[in-house]
C-alpha cells in the first residue's frame, strides 16, 4: 500500500504488538477508547520531561513554553473543528462538556414545562445531565423513538419539534450500534423552531471531518480518548454569544479577572470555563492527536474502516444463530451483535481467552437495550489501524466460541 500503510501506521502503536493469553491481541474495543500513537505518547513525555510548568501565570522560561504548547493545541483544535480559538474550551471529556453545558445554559435557560429532546440512542452522558436539570427546573424530556433497524424515528422527531423545545441534544454517532445520525437535517429542523442544539460527538471525531461553523449546531462536545488522543481530556465547542451569555460553573483560579472579598468578576473566554490549573500534558498532546489524524485523513481512514466493517459484517452471518444488532445503511465501524441463545458477557470472556478485545453489555445507553428488548449486546469497533487478517482471527474466535458455548 502506498497511501494508506496500514504497517506504518500499525508501527506508530506498539501496543498492539503484543501476545494476550498466548495469542496475538486483536484489540476491538475502539468505540470504547482508541489506543494512543508513538507520538502523542512522546508529547506527554515530552512535555513533563522539558518544559513542564504551571500555564498562564508564569513570567519564567518553562511557563512561557507550556502556554505557548497549550495555547497552540487549542489553535489546532479550533482550526480542525472550523472554530474560533475562544469557543473552544478544555474539558475533562464528552461527560464533562454535556454537564457544563447542563449546569450553565441548561440551568439558567431551562424553565418549568420547557422540553428538551434527545434520542432514544444516547449514551448516559447525554441523558442523566438532562435528567438532573430537568428534576431540578421541571422541564420535560421527550425521547425520539429508535427503529428496529437502529436509526432514528424521523416522523416523531417532526412531531416533537412542532411543541417547540428549548434544546436537542442528540449524538452524531451511536456508540452502541453504530447508526450515523442525520444531523445536517435535524439541526436545521431544530433552528426552525429556534431550538438551542448540543451535538455529542464522541463517537464522530475518530471518523468525519467536522465544522461546527457549516453544521451550525449551538454545541459540539467529544473526548480527546476517543480520537486518539489521551483520557481525562475533552473538548466544548461554543457560539461564542452563546457561552458569553452563560453564567460560569467551577469558580475558582484562572476563571476569574478580579476578585474581592466580597464577589469576584468573570475572565473572558475560553477561561471563563476553565477553573484551576488545566490538565496541560494531555492539552497539549490532544492537539498531537488530531495531527495524527489529519496526517492520516479522515477520509482515508474511514474508507479503511468501511472495508474492514463491512467484511467482518458479511462473514459473521456464517455464524449460526448470529443477530446484528443496527443495520442502518449509514454506520461507523461499530458490529453490535447477539447469538442466539448465548449470553454477551460469556461470548466476550472466550474472546478475550482467544486474544480478541470487545465489549460486552449496554455500553451506557440502558435505556436503549431495553427499548431493544435485549439484556445487551458483543461490540466490536474498528479503528484506523485494525486490518484484515485480525477481522479473519475475529471472525474464527467468534465461531469457536460459539461452537464451544453451544
Ligand atoms: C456517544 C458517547 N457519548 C458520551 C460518551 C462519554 O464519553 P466520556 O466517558 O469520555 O466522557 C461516550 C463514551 O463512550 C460516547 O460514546
Amino acid at each position: 500500500m502506498t497511501a494508506y500503510s496500514i504497517e506504518r501506521i500499525r508501527e506508530q502503536f506498539p501496543i498492539l504488538n503484543q501476545q494476550v493469553n498466548n495469542r496475538p491481541l486483536v484489540y476491538l474495543d475502539n468505540a470504547a477508547s482508541n489506543q494512543k500513537p508513538n507520538a502523542v505518547v512522546d508529547c506527554i513525555s515530552n512535555y513533563y520531561t522539558s518544559y513542564h510548568a504551571n500555564i498562564h501565570r508564569g513570567a519564567h522560561h518553562l511557563a512561557q513554553l507550556a502556554t505557548e504548547a497549550y495555547e497552540n493545541a487549542r489553535t489546532i483544535i479550533a482550526n480542525h473543528l472550523n472554530a474560533q480559538r475562544e469557543e473552544i474550551i478544555f474539558t475533562y471529556g464528552t461527560t464533562d462538556g454535556i454537564n457544563l453545558v447542563a449546569q450553565t445554559w441548561g440551568r439558567r435557560n431551562l424553565k418549568a414545562g420547557d422540553r428538551i429532546v434527545i434520542s432514544g440512542l444516547e449514551h448516559h452522558s447525554n441523558l442523566v445531565p438532562w435528567q438532573m436539570v430537568a428534576e431540578e427546573n421541571g422541564c420535560i424530556i421527550d425521547i425520539i423513538p429508535v427503529l428496529s433497524d437502529g436509526t432514528l424515528d424521523m416522523v416523531v422527531y417532526d412531531q416533537l419539534l412542532e411543541k417547540k423545545p428549548k434544546l436537542v441534544a442528540v449524538n452524531q454517532v451511536s456508540n452502541s450500534l453504530g447508526t450515523v445520525n442525520p444531523i445536517a437535517e435535524m439541526i436545521s429542523k431544530a433552528k426552525n423552531v429556534n431550538a438551542c442544539v448540543l451535538i455529542d460527538g464522541a463517537q464522530a471525531v475518530s471518523h468525519f471531518e467536522i465544522d461546527v461553523k457549516r453544521m451550525d449546531c449551538d454545541f459540539y462536545v467529544f473526548s480527546g480518548h476517543k480520537i486518539y488522543g489521551p483520557t481525562g481530556i475533552g473538548v466544548l465547542y461554543g457560539k461564542k454569544d452563546i457561552l458569553e451569555a452563560m453564567p460560569a460553573w467551577r469558580g475558582g483560579g484562572e476563571m476569574i479577572k478580579s476578585v474581592s472579598y466580597q464577589s469576584f468578576s468573570v475572565n473572558e473566554l475560553p477561561y471563563k470555563f476553565e477553573a484551576g490549573t488545566p490538565n496541560i500534558a494531555d492539552g497539549i498532546a490532544l492537539g498531537q492527536a488530531i495531527e495524527f489524524v489529519n496526517s492520516l485523513g479522515l477520509n482515508a481512514i474511514r474508507e479503511h474502516e468501511t472495508l474492514l466493517t463491512q467484511t467482518a459484517t458479511q462473514r459473521l452471518l456464517e455464524v449460526p444463530g448470529m443477530r446484528l444488532i443496527g443495520t442502518a445503511e449509514e454506520k461507523t465501524s461499530v458490529i453490535s451483535f447477539l447469538i442466539d441463545g448465548l449470553h454477551p458477557y460469556d461470548v466476550g470472556t472466550l474472546l478475550d481467552q482467544l486474544g480478541v478485545a470487545v465489549r460486552t453489555g449496554h455500553h451506557c445507553t440502558e435505556p436503549l437495550m431495553h427499548a431493544l428488548g435485549i439484556p445487551g449486546t458483543i461490540r466490536a469497533s474498528f479503528a484506523c489501524y485494525n486490518t484484515l487478517e485480525e477481522v479473519d482471527l475475529f471472525i474464527e474466535a467468534v465461531k469457536k466460541a460459539t461452537q464451544m458455548l453451544s
